[in-house]
């Protein structure tokens, strides 16, 4: 399978998987090849304000590593205005890719999928775990607070069946901190 004249496929691995707020005419779960998930990207419009950034999900290339989400297909007659909306959507630093995905009911797509690189003005980068988890935490942002954010995306990824060692540690020390208050 291809992108077809009339149609594009996108893939979500953050938001995008529990909120795509998008339209499509099909949804697959799929994998991305040489790419983890990292709570490397400040948010300081969706969870988290510009005085107290939150973190949100970019890939960082991982060779050999699988990066599993969600594949979209757009549908012609609202390709344009779907990218504009998600490129104002994921303004903060993301840009789009090509990426090339395996479904997981067979078959292969061309999709775009938006990366924050370690470039872009809003990105933070590693930190311990403890830190990043605190940080979690403690923001919040118009679209909610960041501490949503991590748990909506760790039970998305048990309903794919997707382990992410990344994702789940933080969910387990941000239910931790959460208990200690
Ligand atoms: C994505 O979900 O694919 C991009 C990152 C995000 O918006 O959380």
């Amino acid at each position: 399978m291809s992108n077809s004249a009339d149609s594009a496929w996108v893939f979500g691995y953050g938001s995008l998987i529990w909120n795509p707020d998008i339209p499509y005419t099909e949804s697959c779960r799929a994998s991305l090849t040489g790419y983890s998930r990292r709570f490397w990207q400040g948010s300081h419009d969706h969870r988290g304000l510009p005085e107290k950034p939150g973190r949100v999900v970019t890939l960082v290339p991982a060779p050999g590593e699988i990066c599993v989400g969600m594949a979209y297909r757009i549908p012609c007659d609202v390709v344009r205005d779907t990218f504009e909306q998600l490129d104002h959507r994921e303004k903060n630093g993301y840009q789009r890719h090509q990426a090339r995905l395996d479904l997981s009911h067979g078959g292969t797509v061309d999709s775009l999928v938006y990366i924050a690189d370690t470039q872009n003005f809003a990105y933070l980068g590693d930190a311990p775990m403890a830190d990043l988890a605190r940080q979690i935490y403690h923001a919040a942002g118009p679209s909610g607070s960041n501490l949503h954010y991590l748990l909506a995306l760790a039970d998305a990824l048990r309903k794919l069946n997707a382990h992410d060692e990344h994702v789940f540690e933080l969910e387990y020390r941000v239910l931790q901190i959460q208990k200690e208050h």
